[in-house]
């Protein structure tokens, strides 16, 4: 059931394209300009209808809510918060009838998750589910529910769910936008084009699984990682950090780079591992100046970047290269190689990578 590989962590990555495609699946209209959710039918009056939105999730989906946040807020200027949904309940929180609070699950039954959701509905929430379980709690708890179509997720770090839940935040935010109004027509037809070019993009991507594997037999041993990113890259790199925690147990930290000169600067030294995020064009210069300052300390520098970005590789030790792609789409791709680091990372260390220390799958206790 492996379908021959490894462990299940690996295939998982592997399946992501068809995850993806499979999630995609009827949310693109047949001329591919518009976004479409029947299983919402939404007019303009429905979205008028609330003036915020609120995440809630935990872990892996907490950083899917990031990234959402960041697509909604961009694409149809609705301002959205992101919570923790173990932090959530006890925030005595500003949620009203004018909230669509949006909850973010694979399993479907995280605890906190669904605690949170009740009391947002509690508070007069409308409420919507992202979850890769059909018939889950979460599904049934929620007014409305989009499916993730990643398939069965066994191995506890969470890869195919995590870039699911991406595609399907990214489809609603354009859905939103165009029925709002507030995003260009042409961005939201380039994202859906980008978006059934993803299969593709991310099959490319397994190219650098050699030189991820490199890496980490390289740095495997260093007992610190940082991860560099700004604007969406800033969540990508905290997804990057918790990946390589939870399964190869070295301490990771990620960092908005711009932020790391306010302290954690002082941490970095010769030879710690720096992970670092450049996708971003509208913040490239600022990224590249905060390479420079790691790269002043001696850090050792993996660059994360653009294929055709040969500015980069000026700047870094090692350069790894993801397909040229919309910013929107950018994190679904950078993700990937990160997956696979944390991967080999575990592997070299003889780490058990399907199920990590102390950890579960399901987290059904608050
Ligand atoms: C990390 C991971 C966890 C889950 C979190 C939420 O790889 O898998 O952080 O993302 O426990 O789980 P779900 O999405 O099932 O609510």
């Amino acid at each position: 059931e492996k379908g021959g590989y490894e462990h299940f962590m690996l295939k998982e990555i592997h399946d992501q394209p068809k995850a993806v495609r499979d999630t995609f699946g009827t949310h693109i209209s047949e001329d591919g300009k518009t976004a479409v959710f029947d299983e919402l039918n939404w007019t303009a009056d429905d979205v008028a209808a609330f003036n915020k939105i609120l995440i809630v999730a935990c872990g892996t989906a907490y950083h899917a809510g990031l990234v959402t946040k960041q697509y909604i807020e961009s694409l149809a200027r609705i301002p959205v918060s992101v919570e923790i949904a173990s932090e959530y309940r006890y925030s005595n929180p500003l949620t009203d009838d004018k909230t669509l609070c949006i909850v973010i699950s694979q399993s479907g039954e995280t605890s906190d998750t669904l605690a949170a959701l009740k009391e947002a509905k509690r508070l007069g929430a409308k409420s919507l589910a992202i979850t890769n379980v059909v018939g889950s709690s979460i599904s049934r708890e929620a007014d409305n529910t989009v499916y993730t179509w990643a398939g069965p997720e066994i191995s506890v770090a969470s890869t195919k769910a995590y870039t699911t839940q991406l595609v399907a935040g990214l489809l609603f935010a354009v859905y939103l936008g165009q029925l709002n109004g507030k995003m260009d027509a042409q961005l939201g037809m380039d994202i859906l084009s980008g978006i059934k070019e993803l299969p593709n993009l991310i099959h490319e991507i397994f190219e650098v699984d050699e030189d991820m594997k490199a890496f980490a037999k390289h740095y495997g041993f260093k007992s610190d990682a940082f991860f560099l990113g700004r604007a969406i890259d800033y969540a990508v790199a905290m997804e990057g950090a918790l990946k390589l925690k939870e399964i190869s147990y070295i301490h990771a930290e990620a960092y908005a780079g711009g932020e790391l000169k306010h302290g954690t600067l002082a941490l970095i030294e010769e030879g710690v591992p720096v992970i670092a995020l450049a996708t971003q064009e509208d913040v490239y210069d600022k990224m590249i100046s905060n390479i420079r300052e790691v790269k002043a300390r001696e850090a050792i520098v993996i660059g994360i970047g653009m294929k055709g970005d040969d500015e980069l590789s000026k700047h870094v030790d090692h350069t790894i290269y993801v397909p040229r792609a919309n910013k929107f789409i950018a994190p679904i791709l950078a993700v990937v190689p990160l997956q696979l680091l944390a991967y080999y990372a575990a592997i070299t260390r003889g780490a058990d990578v399907d199920k990590p220390r102390n950890l579960a799958k399901s987290v059904t206790v608050e």
